[in-house]
């Protein structure tokens, strides 16, 4: 029995930053190898769209929608028509996020905000939109995505980046308390340094000079494991939240760091 069979599944940053397989197309195409229908959202269309051809091609149904979840119309918008096309939502994941690199004296209040809106504000409007819908039915499943940089310092000022995912673990935990007696679950997924898209396409630019080599031989060399992890890593961790395996599990976090954050040195 597939481990999502039936279930209708928004993933909000669905797409990818970069070629390849990132946290958010990890999770829909393994949702969708497990029984799912997924709903893909993601400000560039053509990333989500990719993601949903690599599920078509492997026989899985989903459909790809544009939308910047950082505006609460958009949230009404990918909401309604998810609701259109699925008629319910049993698993909500809020992949969309970010950092900006940056201590309290480089980063300007613009940069505060906009790091806060990209990695915590949309993760109220989303919940704010789906809690009532999962009510109604009687239950639901939210996973969403933090970062170990809300549990340490891990090499880079990563100021509002850290405050921000911190505020989506705290925001997960109050949801999993007032909402449990209605059946909705909400849990996080903590990555550590993972080996996505990301890496090449943003992270050697912002903090090695654009030099690849060196930004994948630095987060290597850091967990104890001696390697970055890869998005399949944290999509199947988001899969057993997700699931009704985890149906007594809420408010958790599952950190999933090869061993990072164990590290004092
Ligand atoms: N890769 C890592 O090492 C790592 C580590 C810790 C945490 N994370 C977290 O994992 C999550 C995403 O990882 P990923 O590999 O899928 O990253 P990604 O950047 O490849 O995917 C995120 C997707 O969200 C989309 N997006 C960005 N802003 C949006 C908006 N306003 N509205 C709609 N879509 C938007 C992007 O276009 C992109 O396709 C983030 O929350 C990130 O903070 C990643």
């Amino acid at each position: 029995m597939p481990r999502l069979a039936g279930k209708r599944v928004l993933i909000l940053g669905a797409g990818s930053v970069g070629e390849g397989i990132g946290n958010g197309r990890a999770m829909a195409i393994l949702f969708a190898r497990e029984g799912a229908q997924i709903a893909c959202v993601d400000m560039n269309l053509a990333a989500a769209e990719e993601t949903t051809a690599l599920i078509a091609k492997e026989g899985g149904q989903a459909f790809a929608m544009a939308g910047d979840v950082t505006q609460e119309s958009e949230i009404t918008r990918i909401v309604d028509a998810t609701m259109a096309a699925f008629g319910r939502i049993d698993i909500l994941v809020n992949n969309v996020g970010g950092s900006v690199p940056g201590g309290p004296e480089e980063l300007t209040p613009e940069a505060w905000h906009k790091q806060f809106h990209h990695n915590l504000h949309y993760v109220h409007l989303s919940t704010r939109a789906i809690l009532p819908i999962m009510v109604k039915q009687g239950g639901g499943a939210i996973v969403n995505l933090s970062s170990v940089a809300a549990l340490r310092h891990v090499s880079s000022d990563l100021m509002a980046y850290a405050a921000s995912k911190s505020g989506v673990m705290a925001l997960s935990r109050m949801i999993a308390v007032r909402y449990a007696p209605h059946g909705v679950r909400s849990n996080v997924v903590v990555p550590g340094l993972m080996h996505t898209p990301l890496v090449e396409a943003r992270l050697a630019g912002q903090r090695a000079g654009g030099d690849v080599a060196a930004i994948i031989a630095k987060r290597n060399a850091q967990p104890p494991m001696g390697r970055m992890g890869d998005a399949w890593d944290i999509a199947y961790a988001a899969l057993y939240l997700a699931s009704d395996e985890a149906k007594y599990v809420t408010g958790a976090e599952i950190v999933v760091d090869g061993g990072l954050t164990l590290r004092t040195q």
